[in-house]
């Protein structure tokens, strides 16, 4: 399975930081010799349309960062899935860890989302992962696993995102060593949840991923690619990460 690189640009990307990123990102994976591995932009809800319009007719798809459970009524500030579908998305990140801290979602919130994207067409990237101090005592794998069980319906054709709390936004990763084991969890999770089909999830890794340690983390067995944040802001990084993601690929490991 090709390996996905996603790039979550969180709450960045005026209108002409948004088509100076798309324009390099459009002709890259134009370049029939180019990339092997598939590529997402998640851009503001603010940008969808522009990003969207500026990578139609690419391989690259275009995401939304959240969607409210409903599909329309009356939630002052909140987009709903159809809303981002009727934008060019065909991606959404769900349950990423700042919605969870700064917004109080729940593994049930969470879930309830995914159901909403997937009735609206989306495929979803669902983030999981523990806190410094969850790991500092031992809970990671106790964590990773409620959170699998609570936010993730039955069927569930999305992506799983492991982002450990603490590697996001802090240039500090997890070792290659936490990322296998941790990974390795995941995919029997999955595999208990969903039988077969959990085989066949892709599960990123997420946190202070950047073009220098890109390879060596997307060359970790179950590694199914990345979930970039800051590094995916500055197009050249983005696109050394994916060219990574290819090297991984064919070196056995996506
Ligand atoms: P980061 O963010 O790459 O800036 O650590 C990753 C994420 O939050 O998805």
């Amino acid at each position: 399975m090709r390996q996905l690189i996603a790039g979550n640009w969180k709450m960045n990307g005026l209108t002409t930081q948004a088509s100076a990123i798309a324009g390099p990102l459009r002709a890259a994976a134009g370049d029939p010799i180019g990339l092997t591995c598939d590529l997402l932009v998640c851009p503001p809800f603010t940008q969808l349309l522009t990003v969207a319009q500026a990578l139609a007719g690419s391989p690259i798809a275009v995401g939304g960062q959240d969607c409210h459970t409903a599909p329309h009524g009356a939630h002052t500030g909140d987009i709903s899935a159809p809303m981002l579908r009727d934008a060019g998305a065909t991606w959404v990140i769900l349950g990423h860890s700042e919605r969870r801290q700064n917004h109080a979602e729940t593994d049930e919130l969470v879930r309830e989302k995914v159901v909403a994207a997937t009735d609206a067409g989306l495929t979803q990237i669902v983030c999981v992962g523990e806190t410094a101090d969850q790991r500092a005592s031992g809970q990671e794998t106790e964590v990773v696993g409620w959170q699998l069980a609570g936010s993730l319906p039955k069927p569930f054709t999305g992506v799983v995102a492991y982002e450990p709390v603490w590697a996001i936004g802090t240039g500090k990763t997890a070792t290659e060593q936490d990322v296998a084991i941790m990974h390795a969890f995941i995919r029997d999770e999955l595999v208990r949840q969903f039988g077969e089909a959990g085989r066949g999830v892709r599960i990123l890794y997420g946190g202070s991923v950047n073009p220098a340690n890109a390879a060596t983390l997307l060359a970790v067995p179950e590694v199914g690619g990345a979930l970039v944040g800051g590094a995916s802001l500055k197009p050249e990084d983005f696109l050394a990460i994916a060219r990574a993601a290819r090297i991984a690929s064919e070196a056995g490991g996506g």
